[in-house]
C-alpha cells in the first residue's frame, strides 16, 4: 500500500460560537476563536490518499488530478473566505478545525474514489501548534 499526500494552503476567517449562547459564554468555551468580529488563520491542509500503484502508469493517483480536485472542491471555496458565512459545506456547523476536517473529507471522498484511490487522511494545521487529523 502506498500513501500519497498533497499539501495546500489557504487563508480564511471564522468564528467558533453557538448562536444561542451569549458572547461571554462563547468566549468562555471557545476562547479567542470566538471573537464576535471574526479573525483569520493561515491554514495548511494535507490530503493523503492510498492505493496500489497502477500497472499502467505506476501512480497511486495522478497528483495533478488530485491537486485539481482539491482546488475545485475545497481551496477555491475557502481561500480568502469566511468559513461560517461563505462556504456551502460549512453552513450551519460550528466552525472548529474538527468540523472543517470532517466536511472536507465528505467533499473529497467520492471524487478520489472515482480516480481509483482511497482517501486516507485529512489533516489541517490551524496554527503551528494545533492540528487535526481525520481518518473517516
Ligand atoms: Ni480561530
Amino acid at each position: 500500500m502506498i500513501y500519497l499526500t498533497r499539501r495546500e494552503r489557504f487563508s480564511a476567517a471564522h468564528r467558533m460560537y453557538r448562536v444561542e449562547w451569549s458572547d461571554e459564554k462563547n468566549s468562555e468555551v471557545f476562547g479567542k476563536c470566538s471573537n464576535p468580529n471574526w479573525h483569520g488563520h493561515n491554514y495548511i491542509l494535507f490530503i493523503t490518499v492510498k492505493g496500489e500503484p497502477s500497472g499502467e502508469n505506476g501512480f497511486v493517483m495522478n497528483i495533478n488530478v488530485l491537486k485539481q480536485i482539491i482546488k475545485e472542491k475545497i481551496i477555491d471555496k475557502v481561500d480568502h473566505k469566511n468559513l461560517n458565512m461563505d462556504v456551502d459545506f460549512m453552513k450551519g456547523k460550528i466552525c472548529t478545525t474538527e468540523t472543517l476536517a470532517v466536511s472536507i473529507w465528505n467533499e473529497l471522498k467520492s471524487e478520489i474514489e472515482k480516480e481509483g484511490a482511497i482517501l486516507h487522511c485529512v489533516k489541517i494545521e490551524e496554527t503551528e501548534n494545533n492540528s487535526i487529523e481525520y481518518y473517516g
